[in-house]
């Protein structure tokens, strides 16, 4: 069994919906032999990530930077995986209320130093909720898990 991990702090009943759809896509019925866990930052620790076979990404723009929680988490994960987890595949989603950029830059220089690999391009998303946006979060999650599946990462 291979493991895809989500790790995203979803504050706002918005970013919860953009979890659930992730993950919707990820569990889907056609995919078998992928465990997918999706976590909380802050329930997250270097052994999740350690024993993950992929990782999604997803914050919130805070501050023009990604949410406290992921960066809390990063900075408990960073030494303890680092070397340890070169060439992890993983995607990012992002949500802002203006925008994404910094928080997407933000992840991006932190997985550069760990030297994980993107596999997907980030998905970012600002202003108000939008239905539209479900589907393509639950084909990034479809992807990463039949990827994995397949044995394409
Ligand atoms: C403390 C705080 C700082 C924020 N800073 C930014 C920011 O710098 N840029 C931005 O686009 N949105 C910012 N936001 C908006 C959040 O990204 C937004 O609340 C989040 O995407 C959740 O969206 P929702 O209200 O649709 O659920 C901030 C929100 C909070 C609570």
């Amino acid at each position: 069994m291979s493991t895809l991990l989500i790790i995203s702090h979803a504050p706002s009943p918005n970013t919860r919906r953009l979890n659930k759809a992730v993950a919707i896509g990820a569990r889907h019925e056609s995919i078998e032999g992928v465990i997918v866990d999706l976590r909380s930052p802050f329930e997250t620790n270097a052994e999740h990530v350690l024993d993950a076979d992929a990782i999604i990404l997803g914050t919130t723009e805070n501050f023009g930077y990604m949410n406290g929680a992921l960066k809390d988490f990063f900075e408990r994960i960073y030494y303890p995986c680092l070397e340890k987890t070169e060439g992890l595949p993983y995607a990012l989603f992002v949500k802002g209320g203006l925008d994404g950029t910094g928080a997407r830059i933000s992840v991006e220089k932190i997985v550069g130093g760990l030297r994980w690999k993107a596999v997907q391009e980030p998905l970012v998303m600002t202003g108000d909720f939008q239905e539209t946006w479900l589907e393509p979060l639950s084909d990034l999650g479809m992807a990463m898990a039949a990827g994995l599946e397949a044995g394409i990462f």
